[in-house]
């Protein structure tokens, strides 16, 4: 049997595309491998999101180039620059954009005849053509899951490649959703993230009408098995009253929230498009926490975005005092080909960037200690993911998505268990079990 390895770069989603481009690849006679030597298809799975994301692709290719197998690329860099990869690493044999996997076969067929073919259209729905998850390999993925439901960006940030990379906005039909949530279910799957790249901004097709991401919440919730839903990644201007009232309502709805808000100055929100205030994302915040007092906040931000004066960075970390994030990512701006910020004349100096970053970052970490450190002395369910570094240790998963060790005679993997939290290290918390098993 042929064999093929899969290396993933960059989001969740790029993740939940490469069990798919798996399954696609068993279906056609391959075996996966966890190990690029000696496999007979290498396949990157890769991100163009800033510089560096995309720059590793091209040091990866000139490592595997010796490799005997066919090379692919796969992902966003592979929809941005398309033929541009072959021709800066001839060794490539294939490339194929985030829409077109499911005429992977295909690509692969006309490599192995010698050919360099380069498909990038985003056009097709690859959902209706792609194999269907296998149920094999869906056992062996644990008891966590990615499941995209949406795809691709309207938003179009000034800053941001992804409406570039993964087209306009599509959401699955609910049916088609529901029917694989029940499938990773029945292997064992306890906990599903949904997946979008404006998630929040859900509207599939539902019978003859249309749901929301609420309304899809709540047909999952009824899936019996899944103890666990959550979602990500929200735009703030898509967060809408029904799926607010769900992280109210919906007890399977977890208590966490990526709800990215970039940036805390009105002015440098507007130049990158991002079309609210940042008193509006207070007031959204506001919200959301009465619906849910103690929901875990995470988000994105970008420090030195073209134009950024002290005073709006000043801004951005007024905002972040303000809300109190549990984590967040934090980012240099980083110009893409392409996008409109890229142009201006008025970039941020790489030191300055450097500084406020570490302002930045030093906020935010204080921030996610003090979230854990409110944890100690707390009792809380957490689902049971895998073994911990240590022998006799099991690590899982709190409703805030903060990993917990556990003692390995606490439960098993897959169940959820009330334990008391008693210290709280680096990002992980400690516990003990409470007594009680909540759920098998
Ligand atoms: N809504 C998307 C965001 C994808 S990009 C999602 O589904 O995840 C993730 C984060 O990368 C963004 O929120 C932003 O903070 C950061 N980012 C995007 N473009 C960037 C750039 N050009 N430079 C630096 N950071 C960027
Ligand atoms: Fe990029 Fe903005 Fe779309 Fe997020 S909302 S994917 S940051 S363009
Ligand atoms: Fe990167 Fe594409 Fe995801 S650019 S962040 S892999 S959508």
């Amino acid at each position: 049997m042929k064999r093929a390895f899969i290396k993933s770069y960059g989001c969740q989603m790029n993740v939940y595309d490469a069990t798919r481009m798996a399954d696609q690849l068993t279906a056609s006679g391959y075996e996966m491998t966890d190990k690029a030597d000696g496999a007979d298809l290498i396949l990157l799975n890769t991100c163009h999101i800033r510089e560096k994301a995309a720059e590793k692709v091209y040091s990866e290719l000139g490592r595997l180039k010796g490799e005997g197998g066919l090379i692919g690329v796969a992902g966003c860099v592979a929809q941005a620059e398309g033929e541009e990869i072959i021709r800066r690493q001839p060794r490539v044999d294939f490339v194929v954009g985030p829409q077109a996997y499911h005429r992977l076969p295909a690509l692969i067929a006309a490599a192995e005849k010698g050919q360099s073919p380069v498909e990038t259209d985003l056009s097709d729905d690859k959902f209706q053509s792609l194999a269907a998850p296998q149920r094999r390999a869906v056992t062996a993925r644990g008891v966590t899951a990615f499941l995209t439901v949406q795809e691709g960006c309207d938003k179009f940030c000034a800053f941001c490649v992804v409406p570039y990379t993964r087209g306009a906005e599509v959401s699955r039909p609910v049916a088609d959703i529901v029917a694989e949530a029940r499938q990773l279910a029945e292997a064992g799957v306890r906990e599903i993230t949904l997946l979008g790249q404006n998630v929040n901004a859900f509207n599939g097709a539902d019978g003859g009408g249309r749901a929301s991401l609420a309304g899809l919440l709540a047909q999952l919730a009824e899936i019996d098995g899944l103890a666990r839903l959550r979602f990500t990644t929200s735009h703030p201007n898509d967060m809408s009253e029904d799926l607010i009232a769900a992280h109210r309502d919906e007890a399977k709805l977890m208590p966490y929230l990526h709800l990215p808000v970039q940036a805390g100055s009105d002015r440098v929100l507007k130049a990158m498009n991002r079309k609210h205030t940042a008193d509006a994302y207070r007031e959204l915040i506001a919200r959301i926490r009465k619906a849910r007092p103690d929901i875990a906040l995470s988000g994105d931000f970008i420090v030195g975005f073209p134009g950024e004066t002290d005073a709006d960075f000043e801004a951005t970390m007024a905002l972040v005092e303000d809300i109190g994030y549990a984590s967040a990512y934090s980012f240099k701006y980083s110009p893409r080909p392409g996008t409109p910020a890229a142009t201006r004349t008025d970039q941020v100096p790489e030191a300055i960037m450097s500084e406020r970053l570490q302002r930045l970052q030093a906020l935010l970490t204080t921030q996610q200690k003090a979230f854990n450190r409110a944890c100690v002395g707390r009792t809380m369910p957490v689902l049971i993911e895998k073994p911990g570094k240590h022998a006799g240790q099991w690590v899982g998963r709190s409703p805030y998505l903060q990993p917990v060790h556990i003692p390995e005679g606490a439960g098993s993997v897959g169940d959820i268990v009330e334990v008391a939290v008693h210290a709280a290290e680096g990002n992980s918390l400690f516990a003990e079990p409470a007594g009680r098993r909540v759920a098998a």
